[in-house]
């Protein structure tokens, strides 16, 4: 049993689909028992506020995200990370360039933990941040319950 489960959610670039999930999972777990950022594989958007669409859905529901600024994966993250999870397949190999062979076992993809595993699209290109935002719930939800038991 581990006393907090420390989960970084990552994408490209650190300022749409991470964030989102980032300050959804805060709002649903109240923090309590998860120890959760997120982060980016590239330097794209180094030191960016979220992107707009996010920070709509994010308003919407009355969600707090101030002082948050986008940043690159490092090492040190991960080697303290115990869930290393990516938005699409192709995040899972930027992670893993980043954290190295040892910390592998930690990377997945987030609707990996659900019935129907595919790649959360980025809305930095399709715009419909509202399909990211049903997509990420799902995810969370998902991998809220194959979590919370380790605890
Ligand atoms: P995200 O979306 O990975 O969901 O944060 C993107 C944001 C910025 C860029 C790419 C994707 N970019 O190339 O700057």
């Amino acid at each position: 049993m581990k006393d907090k489960i420390n989960v970084i959610f990552v994408c490209l670039g650190n300022i749409c689909r991470s964030p989102m999930a980032e300050f959804l999972f805060k709002k649903m777990t109240k923090s309590k028992g998860y120890v959760i950022s997120s982060a980016a594989t590239s330097y794209e958007e180094e030191g960016s506020p979220l992107h707009y669409g996010t920070r709509r859905i994010l308003d919407r529901l009355g969600i707090e995200y101030s002082g948050f600024s986008a940043h690159r994966l490092t090492k040190a993250e991960c080697d303290d990370a115990d869930y290393l999870i990516g938005m699409e397949q192709s995040n899972l190999s930027g992670i893993k360039r980043i954290c190295g062979r040892e910390n592998e076992y930690k990377v997945h993809r987030l609707l990996d933990f659900t019935d129907f595993p595919h790649d959360i699209a980025d809305p930095w290109y399709t715009h419909d941040f509202d399909t990211t935002y049903r997509e990420i719930s799902l995810g969370l939800t998902a991998f809220l319950k194959a979590t919370e038991g380790e605890k």
